[in-house]
């Protein structure tokens, strides 16, 4: 399964390794990353997707998503500074990264948001729901990081599931050259791919298909990127953490019983 020969490159996990935290330091230096998503019925997506980014150590961590959801997120992660879409223009300008998709939906207001964060000019990483806004109107810019699992993958590529699971290379080689940026095709031996480098993730388990997890790794690699790593870096970091976090739990929890929120609180980064 991971031997694609001379095709991807499967690293280990040590070789792949965040920068030292300076000892004096501000909070600033770590960036500002801004969460888009959790429409009614999905606030979960949201919560999954910023605690990961708190915890992937972004300096602040803001949320836009509906104006119901503000006091419940607050108080499930005070850390967080939450707001609704009547802020949005403002959170846009001030953030060093930008992650939409998780629990967005396929409303008016997500197509507003989802438009909206395009044209702030900043890192982002697209996931979810805004893939699909993404597969309806396809555009290229260098500086985003695009995160489908196959059936995402398929619709932005106008092929069936099928053909992607077939040729997963040949896939993200495709969405890379339609889409541009970083390209994490995820699923068993999650592909990433920056246009030079091509790397395979052999960890992982089973016990990763429920509902969430993708949430967390989008979480994940924001917190990284608002930090100021460079995407390609911060896919491949982010993939592997969540990964080998996963493997971990696996043995300690057991692959029925450890969730997506189990990630966040486990890994060590
Ligand atoms: N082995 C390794 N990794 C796995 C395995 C496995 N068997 N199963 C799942 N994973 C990993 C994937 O690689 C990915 O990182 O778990 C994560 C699953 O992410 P998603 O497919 O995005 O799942 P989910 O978090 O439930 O998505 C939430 O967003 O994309 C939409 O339609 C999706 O409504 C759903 C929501
Ligand atoms: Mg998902």
């Amino acid at each position: 399964l991971y031997t694609f020969a001379a095709e991807a490159h499967a690293p280990d996990i040590a070789d792949i390794r965040p920068p030292k935290r300076k000892h004096s330091s501000h909070k600033r230096r770590y960036g500002t990353a801004l969460l888009i998503g959790g429409d009614f019925g999905m606030m979960g997506a949201i919560a999954l997707a910023s605690q990961a980014c708190l915890r992937a150590g972004a300096g602040l961590v803001k949320v836009i998503s509906r104006a119901e959801h503000q006091i419940a997120l607050t108080q499930m992660q005070p850390e967080l500074m939450v707001s609704n879409d009547t802020a949005l223009a403002q959170q846009l300008a001030q953030a060093t990264t930008i992650a939409i998709g998780p629990g967005l939906g396929q409303s008016d207001w997500a197509w507003r948001l989802f438009e909206q964060a395009c044209q702030a000019n900043k890192p982002l990483i697209i996931d979810a729901d805004a893939l699909n806004c993404l597969a309806h109107r396809p555009s290229h810019y260098h500086r985003w990081i695009l995160t489908p699992h196959p059936k995402e993958a398929a619709r932005l590529l106008k092929q069936s599931v099928a053909q992607v699971q077939q040729d997963r290379i040949a896939a993200v080689k495709a969405l890379y050259k339609r889409y541009g940026g970083v390209i994490v095709l995820k699923g068993t031996g999650t592909l990433i791919y920056d246009g030079q480098d091509m790397i395979v993730c052999r960890y992982g388990n089973g016990g990763m298909a429920k509902g969430g997890m993708g949430d967390v790794l989008t979480g994940l690699i924001a917190g990284l990127v608002a930090q100021g790593l460079e995407l390609g870096f911060a896919a491949q970091l982010g993939v592997l953490q969540h990964a080998t976090t996963a493997d971990q739990l696996a043995q300690t929890r057991g692959e029925y019983s450890y969730l997506p929120s189990d990630l966040c609180q486990n890994w060590q980064i």
